[in-house]
């Protein structure tokens, strides 16, 4: 574990992580899921509905404009969270899905058409599947893959230059996999879409508060990433795109906020990001984001990073030393989830026995259905950790896998 932090410390700024759950110390290892908030978020959303909530950029008296202040900050701090150039590129969203949703819906429905094809990845999430699914269904316009290699989930990039043909207009993928803990080469694969004009898109649900993300960097075209899962509230996240893009981008819903003027038959809309943000945003959200990402990097997402990767390796390797567990995702630079699964026992099973001994998992699909039927199986069980998860913590994990082989006979 990293020298310079104290993350013993850093645990006490969770009130929930603090009880007993079926009678046993909670172990929450969920956190690919939802990560848990620490107090500092807790009160700035207090703070916001007892002292200044009002509806933003439309009022004129003090709590508006306290409101608004607070609002935009945060937009300005989400850019300095990914080392976008400028708060203009910061769009609030629900979460990563949203953000993907709404680059297929205007961006794709503008700029795809008929045999045009776009590229995924194997590995994604059904946030990244289904919206592309449903605009190639509209379009007429085509998905394939960049495939995985097998149970470790890595990319097989051997492949990627017969994929990158001149139809793929867009290419989007994972950063880090969900059900896997891959961690994708995006820079690469972004430099080589690049090349060719190919527009590129990067799913940072499981990536942006866990290690240092630069968008410039990466050179990407968009970026989506989730609140909730960065210790900041439900409900909202970010989508970052490069200016240019978004400036030639369509709205995305109608309503206030989005526009200039509207007369009877014809509306001028405002232009990005408001052009994407109709109807009253949820503004609380923004606030406790802002309130997280402070959180977060005053730790330091590279101190963060080594501490989920020590975590990661020292529970795969316990595992591993286990008889009839088949384990998935990579060997190497393995991002802070274990998958796995025990022979003749379902995942759900696994999930519902640990549960009873306070360790919370995740059991299922994990929201990647076409990766767990490529692998020929219906579900995994994960463990996913966070920073103010411990090594300790790791320890009755893997005792309560060893008593849930024992109950089942193996
Ligand atoms: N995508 C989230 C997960 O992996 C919900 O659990």
């Amino acid at each position: 574990m990293s020298k310079t932090v104290d993350w013993s410390a850093l645990r006490k700024d969770f009130p929930i992580l603090d009880q007993k759950v079926h009678g046993k110390p909670l172990v929450y290892f969920d956190n690919a899921a939802t990560s848990q908030k620490p107090r500092a978020v807790i009160d700035a959303l207090v703070h916001y509905y007892e002292r200044d909530n009002a509806n933003v950029h439309r009022g004129i008296h003090e709590l508006s404009n306290r409101a608004t202040n607070h609002f935009e900050a945060a937009r300005t701090r989400a850019a300095k969270f990914i080392n976008a150039k400028s708060a203009d590129e910061i769009i609030f969203t629900r979460g990563t899905t949203e953000g993907i949703n709404l680059v297929a819906a205007t961006w794709g429905a503008k700029n795809l058409k008929a045999g045009d094809v776009i590229l995924l990845t194997e590995l994604e999430h059904h946030s990244n599947l289904v919206p592309w699914q449903m605009l190639a269904q509209k379009t007429g316009a085509k998905i394939s893959y960049i495939p995985v290699t097998g149970d470790e989930g890595v990319l097989d990039l051997s492949k990627l230059d017969s994929l990158l043909t001149s139809q793929v207009k867009l290419l989007s993928m994972v950063h880090i996999s969900n059900s896997m803990g891959t961690v994708n080469p995006v820079e690469e694969i972004c430099a080589r879409a690049k090349k060719l004009g190919i527009t590129t898109l990067v799913d940072g649900a499981q990536s942006a508060g866990h290690l240092p993300v630069d968008v410039q960097a990466i050179g990407c075209d968009f970026f989506a990433f989730s609140g909730h899962k960065i210790c900041g509230p439900t409900g909202i996240g970010v989508l970052w795109g490069r200016q240019e893009i978004l400036d030639a981008m369509p709205p995305y819903q109608g309503g206030g906020e989005m526009i200039l003027t509207v007369g009877y038959d014809k509306t001028e809309f405002k232009a990005a990001p408001h052009r994407f943000e109709a109807g009253t945003p949820d503004i609380s959200g923004p606030i406790g984001l802002h309130a997280a990402m402070d959180y977060l990097d005053a730790i330091g997402r590279e101190n963060i990073w080594k501490h989920d990767q020590e975590l990661a390796n020292y529970a795969y390797e316990k595992l591993a030393a286990l008889k009839n567990i088949r384990l998935f995702g990579p060997k190497q630079n393995r991002a802070g989830l274990v998958s796995f699964l025990l022979k003749d026992v379902h995942a759900h099973d696994v999930v519902t026995l640990a549960d009873q001994a306070g360790v919370a998992l995740r059991g299922g699909h994990h929201c990647t259905q076409p990766l767990m039927h490529k692998l020929g199986v219906e579900s995994t069980a994960r463990a996913s950790f966070y920073f103010y998860n411990t090594k300790a913590e790791v320890d009755v994990f893997v005792d309560v896998v060893k008593e849930i082989q024992k109950f089942f006979g193996g």
